[in-house]
């Protein structure tokens, strides 16, 4: 069957999706959440990318080790070189655009407001169609944001395992972790999490690489360390930092064990064609939120992009 079908037989994910998150508005100039391209000041997303013009700070060494934790250091001078939010740092346009997005993630994972919690509605699986249209910034970004709240303990799993770049884009040294508790039984994934200093936020590595990353993934032992990381810790919740949806298919394993997508759209990039059949792709679960990132800013304040297919009509 062809994707393209499939997704307009499965009734309209892309037009719920867009609703839920009012992708529309962004065109018009309202309050859809976008991520905008960089902090005024600050580099910009192409030196960010490519070639920053300072070094970044060195990686960090750890503070503490011991079989159970590793705690490090999150440096953030390195975070604010990178455009990321700064713990404790002032408010921004960035800062507050996260801020909008978590609350209806959060909404969604704990209820209220006459909402349900969705079902491992606190698992949160950050996608997107390709590689380089910003998982990796907005997932980092939203963790920072959601463990700036006292109450909120977030663990974010870098389980891009054929590129994972979680902990290298942070500074902080790689260990093992998800992918080494899913090739061996005996081991806990728990006991790879790194406690950092941000209070609120741990990190699970992706751990050693194999060539059967999509067979691991598929085994129960994925669904079992899911669920375990969830026991341990019932009210953290678990943003996994995912490979790109069109570009290998443990994205598609992963999203069978979430409550929710964050779906990231770069603005002026991502096709109609292949957000649909990246949302196809993450048929396992059916809660998805679109972001638009890359979003530019008109000297007035207002957000704008081009999305192909869901410009005002
Ligand atoms: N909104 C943004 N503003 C500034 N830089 C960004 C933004 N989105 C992504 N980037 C940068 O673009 C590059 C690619 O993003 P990344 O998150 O690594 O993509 P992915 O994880 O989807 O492969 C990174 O250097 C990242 O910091
Ligand atoms: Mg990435």
């Amino acid at each position: 069957m062809n994707k393209h079908s499939s997704i307009k037989s499965s009734g309209s994910l892309v037009e719920r999706a867009a609703e839920m998150y009012d992708f529309g508005a962004a065109f018009r100039g309202n309050a859809a959440p976008a991520v905008p391209v960089v902090e005024p000041g600050l580099p910009t997303a192409a030196q960010v990318g490519t070639a920053p013009t300072a070094p970044l700070p060195p990686m960090q060494p750890r503070v503490h080790h011991s079989a159970a934790t590793r705690v490090v250091e999150i440096n953030r001078e390195r975070l604010a070189a990178q455009n990321f939010i700064v713990p404790d740092g002032p408010v921004s346009g960035l800062s507050e655009e996260f801020r909008i997005v978590k609350r209806q993630l959060l909404l969604a994972a704990r209820g209220g407001k006459g909402f349900d919690a969705l079902p491992h509605g606190e698992r949160i699986l950050v996608c997107s169609a390709h590689p380089n249209e910003g998982k990796t910034y907005c997932a980092i970004n939203l963790a920072l944001s959601m463990a700036s709240e006292k109450d909120n303990r977030v663990l974010l799993v870098d389980a891009d395992f054929a590129k994972p770049s979680v902990l290298s884009t942070l500074g902080i040294e790689s260990g093992r972790g998800f992918m080494d508790a899913l090739a061996d039984d005996t081991v806990e994934a728990e006991s790879f999490i790194i406690e950092t200093d941000i209070e609120g936020l741990s990190i699970l590595p992706a751990g050693s690489r194999t060539n059967q990353d999509t067979e691991y993934l598929a085994a129960a032992r994925t669904a079992q360390i899911i669920d375990d990381l969830t026991r341990n810790d019932p009210s953290r919740i678990i943003i996994f930092d995912s490979p790109p949806a069109l570009a290998a298919s443990p994205a598609s394993v992963l999203a069978l064990h979430v409550g929710q997508v964050l779906m990231i759209v770069q603005a002026d990039e991502t096709t109609d064609s292949a957000l649909h059949d990246a949302l196809s792709l993450l048929n396992g679960c059916d809660h998805v939120q679109l972001l638009l990132n890359r979003a530019k800013f008109s000297p007035t304040g207002r957000k704008f992009g081009n999305y192909y297919g869901y410009g005002a009509s």
